[in-house]
């Protein structure tokens, strides 16, 4: 393939595999498969949810990558330039990136108030889990102040973006990967030493599998393409930018695996915390805003744990939503010929009027709904449920049923340079395993089952 000179190029092989792990890691591992797992029996989601990162999430990913670097070009651009009639598969992945920025920028903004809140020591001033509780819906529902950190945390995600490929995305996830996988580590040691914590990780690390349901399966396949920033066209865009000597391979199985690992050490972060007290770790996604700021209190120096619990899910958080951001603005400035800033500008502008319209959506405007849910309750559902699983499915079919041999080859083998002894058993897996799943998911989430 022909490549588009002018255009930024990541350094090596290391930062390949962090500005995508800065993607994949985020709220998604230290907010959501918690509570997820903890409401579908723990260990036994695990076990389900490791087999689909591997058999459907790893290949997908490979897929995307592929598609990314043959073509040099944002998720649009892309697959126009491959095959022009599957670019609906690119709009899809931008329209995508827009929603899902309108809710978790405002879970990202929590985050943030968290932070402060921990550091200046006002969210230590409560005791009683029924307080957390309200100081939570308070917060959540208060018509400016959720606003105002969601606005502080797009200006960050701007910041960055407009520093460039080179020296904002790649220089911020080189910066803030290893901090969070310091906080990670010294945060799970803290919390394998606390007494009475041996009960969640048996809850973590061993399998029930009476628990199991098929729906298990498909919540546990949810949770791995969000998790894995797959079926959106992040990974193509960021693709786009790797260097011609990344292997696409080893990358997509580094970050699979460091996602994977952050995801069970969050399990090891919070599950433990939530035994040692008591609570039933299905509470819910307001586990780590309620549940734990009430556990960290119990503790010596409980400042100090959750203003670094916090911190880690912001960093979390902004190298995710650096990533979906890039989606937007790469597509606009090299399909609409708009400067990079002028680009930059718009999506920001957008996600901040989206974002703010969603975080109303849980207070003033609550009677705002859409097939009874909530604006951000609507964006998340559509998001995870249909646009992703769709995207998922359709990559499959382009990559393992349309796209030329010889690009996808070239692009895996680095035009024949490198060996890849299992390619039949990912191109079986492209072509039937994962759509024939995919497949399940949807007739699952329209509710045949
Ligand atoms: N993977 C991110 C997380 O786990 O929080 C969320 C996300 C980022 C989803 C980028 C999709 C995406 F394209």
């Amino acid at each position: 393939m022909h490549h588009s000179h002018g255009r930024a190029t990541l350094g090596g092989k290391l930062s390949a595999v962090l500005v995508a792990a800065g993607s994949s890691v985020g709220l998604g591992n230290i907010w959501r498969f918690p509570y997820v797992a903890g409401d579908n029996g723990g260990g036994a989601f695990l076990v389900i949810y490791i087999l689909c990162v591997l058999l459907l999430g790893l290949p997908i990913m490979v897929a995307e990558f592929s598609v990314g670097r043959a073509s040099h070009r944002n998720a649009v651009g892309a697959y126009r330039a491959l095959a022009p009639k599957w670019s609906f598969l690119g709009y899809n992945g931008v329209v995508a990136a827009f929603l899902i920025l309108g809710f978790y920028f405002v879970v990202s903004g929590w985050t943030a108030e968290y932070m402060v809140h921990s550091v200046t020591g006002s969210l230590a001033r409560y005791t009683t889990a029924d307080e957390y509780k309200s100081v939570f819906e308070n917060f959540i529902q208060n018509p400016w102040r959720p606003v105002l950190y969601t606005a502080l945390f797009v200006l960050a995600t701007h910041f960055v973006i407009a520093m460039g490929v080179q020296k904002g995305i790649e220089r911020s996830a080189k910066v803030l990967m290893p901090l969070l996988f310091v906080i990670l580590i010294a945060l799970s040691i803290h919390s394998l030493l606390m007494p009475g914590g041996e009960e969640g990780l048996r809850f973590l690390f061993r399998p029930d599998f009476s628990k199991v349901t098929p729906s298990t399966v498909l919540v546990a396949l949810g949770q791995a393409f969000f998790s894995l920033s797959i079926g959106i066209g992040t990974m193509v865009t960021y693709a786009s930018y790797f260097n011609p000597d990344t292997n696409l391979r080893h990358t997509a199985l580094n970050v699979t695996i460091l996602d994977t690992l952050v995801a069970v050490l969050a399990g090891v972060v919070i599950f433990p915390a939530v035994f040692s007290v008591g609570i039933e770790p299905s509470s819910g996604p307001s586990l780590v805003f309620i549940t734990l700021p009430g556990i960290f209190n119990s503790m010596p120096l409980s400042m100090v744990w959750s203003s670094v619990f916090f911190l880690l899910l912001v960093v979390a958080a902004l190298t995710s939503t650096i990533s979906l951001h890039e989606v937007i603005t790469a597509y606009m400035h090299e399909e609409w010929h708009m400067s990079r800033r002028a680009a930059a500008w718009s999506t920001t502008g957008a996600c901040m009027a989206l974002a703010a319209v969603a975080s109303l959506s849980l207070g003033v405007l609550k009677g705002w709904n859409i097939f009874g849910l909530t604006i951000f309750d609507s964006l998340d559902y559509l998001t995870a449920n249909i646009l992703l699983p769709a995207g998922g499915f359709f990559t499959c079919i382009f990559v393992g049923w349309r796209l030329d041999r010889k690009i996808l080859k070239a692009e895996i083998s680095n035009n024949g340079t490198l060996k890849f002894r299992i390619y039949g058993v990912f191109i079986f897996l492209v072509r039937y395993v994962c759509p024939a799943v995919l497949l399940l998911i949807f007739l699952d989430n329209l509710g045949l089952f």
